[in-house]
């Protein structure tokens, strides 16, 4: 983990409330594993004083890619920012996604914004694994396919594709695929991770899950972003010990 100041390369309205922006980063060797993060400065000032946890969406020769939902003050902020400007960032922090195992599909399966570490992870998936898509949003509006492949779509309001929620549309394929040895890697709000992680449980399904929690020092000091574990012998820090966990592994 390291602090760097990046200068704005780029920044972009993907749909409504979407962004992406890229940086330009002095290192393109940076080991960073899809689903890690960084915390990033959105002001030169005082407010917001905490820094913001955002995931890595990709990572190409030397420039850092986030995609962003304008959710409150600082991500308004960042969303103001303009090529040339400077971001404060400390990162890569968490443990990212395990893309080993013995599987022959990922499945992703993304909710809203939870769809950002994707794009990297699709990159960094195994030339021999086949990767398949679902993707949930509130309405067409917000559906945001930047960096998927093989997508499958649904929304709340039945404006695009399947009508109900990504878990439903889900488990309505889970016929396609009886015969693939499947892993799936999910982000989300949480209702959704929890009805995901019912079902793979009760299935037996391999799945890792990368949660959210409001976060501060980001890298295991303030010790306030616990999660509980599902043995119920103690807590696991969401910024340390994760954002990502195997799904059998933590109480939502
Ligand atoms: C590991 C991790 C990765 C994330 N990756 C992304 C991403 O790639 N793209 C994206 O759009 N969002 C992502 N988020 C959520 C993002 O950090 C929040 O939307 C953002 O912090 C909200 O800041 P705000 O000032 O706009 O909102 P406010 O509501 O003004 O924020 C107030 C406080 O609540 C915290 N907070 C509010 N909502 C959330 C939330 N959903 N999750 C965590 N903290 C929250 C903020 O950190 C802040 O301390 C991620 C969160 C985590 C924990
Ligand atoms: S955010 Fe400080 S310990 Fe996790």
């Amino acid at each position: 983990m390291k602090q760097s100041k990046l200068k704005i390369d780029s920044i972009e309205k993907l749909e409504s409330n979407t962004f992406l922006i890229s940086l330009k980063s002095n290192q393109s060797n940076e080991v960073i594993t899809p689903g890690q993060f960084y915390n990033i400065k959105v002001s030169d000032n005082d407010f917001p004083l905490l820094r913001r946890p955002f995931s890595i969406c990709d990572f190409i020769n030397d420039r850092l890619y986030f995609m962003f939902d304008i959710h409150g003050e600082g991500t308004k902020m960042l969303s103001q920012k303009r090529i040339g400007e400077e971001l404060d960032l400390l990162g890569p922090l968490g443990n990212g996604f395990d893309l080993s195992g013995d599987f022959d599909t990922a499945i992703i399966i993304a909710g809203g914004i939870g769809a950002a570490p994707f794009p990297y992870l699709i990159r960094k998936m195994p030339e021999n694994k086949n990767v398949v898509s679902f993707l949930g949003a509130k309405s067409k509006s917000a559906v945001v396919k930047y960096g998927l492949k093989k997508i499958f779509i649904s929304t709340d309001d039945g404006s695009e594709g399947f009508h109900g929620n990504v878990v439903h549309l889900f488990k309505s394929k889970i016929l396609d695929f009886v015969d693939k040895k499947i892993k799936i890697y999910a982000c989300g709000p949480t209702p959704m991770l929890i009805s995901l992680q019912e079902f793979v449980i009760q299935n037996k399904i391999d799945c890792q899950i990368s949660t959210e929690c409001s976060m501060a020092c980001g890298f295991g000091i303030c010790q306030g972003c616990p999660i509980e574990k599902s043995s119920g012998d103690g807590y696991l820090l969401v910024c340390k010990d994760g954002p990502v966990f195997n799904a059998n592994a933590v109480k939502l």
